[in-house]
């Protein structure tokens, strides 16, 4: 039997791959313009950094990392998120010695251990941006906006911006509690899974999907009416800045994230087109992570964007493969050993060039050619050998010109410039 890969972790197959190529094309050409260097960091990190990161009673941590034990008894993990490698690094590397304000992007694999289904995997993909040192709320609306225009840019455009404040160490304990006491009286209608949880993450119950725990937390303290006087003007100028740059957000009071370093602005771009895995970007402001890492006491925002999730609202407009500038049809073997040599010459000079290597007829090498799209066919048999003339045809308009062999190579190295401009 043959081996399969493994479940909820994806090929990514020619046809399929233009769309990645694109998106990750995008990110690269509009993070940089607002000042963005990429950085990469390994897949594989110390279990101990996202314990300590992620948080150690969040479903990530609890359930769904890939942890396994190397030979020598190290606690490895397979990075389930890129922030935490990202501040490790930037730590390790003491970038901020380097300069105060780091702004830095990175793309890869991610790895968590869900329920496979539309939209979530178990291998996935992130496009990740993060600031460190900038304390200022422009900073938090610059990112913010980057990731509209980096939206708008890619013409994915059903999906909205939701924000909110999650306070900080200040007064997150006080609004907890408050939610306790209220989760307290209506215990009744709340699902197990609440019941249980309520106490150690009562935040996660405004999150639940069920209809009970829905209603009975309609009225809900407000983590926004709780906000500490700094973390409420934080807020505050980040909305007026959004407001002045014109991008659109929605407030949504009632968001909860599944990583516990968030403080202040957290945010998620939705989609309604996805079914359940709605998110198709979250991030927010973790003040308090890099010293928590044992760096220096550093302000952090970021977000990531997951990619399976933009490739299949991007699905519907499929980016086409490229298509061969031309296809060298080689009749007989002198011919044939010709138009190899004209192809690879062309092809070290930048241009896409085919053949068809199995000394097939016109026919069917024609039909190889159209199976390609290639823009122009070069038909070279033995008489244009010995003419050192052959035809030229272009498949768009049918047309056919008769080139001297020669010059061939100039005019298709000019051609091909055409195409390209
Ligand atoms: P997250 O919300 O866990 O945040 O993931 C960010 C995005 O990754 C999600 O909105 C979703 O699009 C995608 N994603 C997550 N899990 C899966 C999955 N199993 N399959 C497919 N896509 C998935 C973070 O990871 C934070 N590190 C974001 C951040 C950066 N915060 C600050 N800086």
């Amino acid at each position: 039997m043959s081996i399969t890969g493994i479940k909820g972790m994806n090929d990514i197959l020619p046809g399929e791959v233009e769309t990645w190529q694109f998106l990750e094309e995008q990110a690269r050409k509009i993070f940089g313009a607002y000042g963005f260097s990429e950085i990469r960091v390994p897949v594989v990190e110390k279990t101990e950094l996202f314990c300590r990161s992620i948080g150690e009673t969040t479903d990530i941590v609890e359930k769904e990392m890939y942890t396994f034990d190397d030979k020598s008894s190290n606690s490895l993990t397979l990075r389930p998120e890129g922030t935490a490698p990202v501040m490790r690094s930037f730590i390790q590397n003491r970038l901020h010695t380097k300069d105060p304000v780091a702004k830095l992007y990175y793309m890869g694999a991610m790895f968590r251990y869900e329920r496979p289904q539309k939209g979530r995997y178990r291998q996935f993909h992130q496009v990740g941006a993060e600031v460190i040192g900038v304390e200022d709320p422009k900073i938090d609306a610059q990112i913010l906006t980057m990731l509209v225009h980096y939206f708008d840019a890619v013409g994915i455009s059903d999906v909205t911006l939701q924000l909110n404040s999650l306070g900080c160490p200040e007064c997150r304990p006080a609004y907890r509690s408050a939610l306790i006491a209220f989760l307290e009286a209506r215990l009744d209608s709340l699902c197990d899974d609440c019941r249980r949880r309520y106490q150690k993450n009562p935040l996660r119950v405004l999150d639940c999907k069920s209809t009970g725990c829905k209603e009975a937390t309609v009225d809900a303290p407000s983590v926004l009416d709780n906000l500490c006087e700094g973390c409420d003007t934080h807020f505050g100028k980040v909305r007026s800045h959004l407001g002045r740059l014109g991008t659109p957000y929605e407030i949504n009071a009632r968001m909860v994230r599944g990583l516990d370093y968030y403080t202040k602005t957290t945010f998620e771009m939705v989609t309604d087109s996805l079914g359940s895995q709605n998110a198709v970007a979250a991030g927010g402001r973790y003040d308090g992570l890099i010293k928590d890492l044992g760096g220096p006491a550093l302000p952090g925002i970021g977000f990531a964007m997951g990619m399976e999730r933009l490739v299949l609202m991007k699905n519907e407009e499929r980016i086409e493969p490229a298509k061969p500038a031309l296809f060298i049809a080689g009749l007989g073997e002198a011919a044939s050993d010709y138009a190899f040599e004209l192809m690879v010459k062309l092809q070290r000079k930048g241009i896409h060039v085919e053949m068809d290597y199995e000394g097939k007829s016109l026919k069917s090498q024609l039909r190889r050619a159209d199976k390609f799209g290639s823009r122009r066919v070069l038909i070279i048999g033995e008489e244009e050998l010995a003419s050192q003339k052959a035809p030229l045809r272009n498949m768009e308009d049918g047309s056919q010109e008769t080139l001297p062999l020669q010059e061939i190579e100039d005019m298709l190295l000019d051609l091909s410039k055409r195409d390209s401009s």
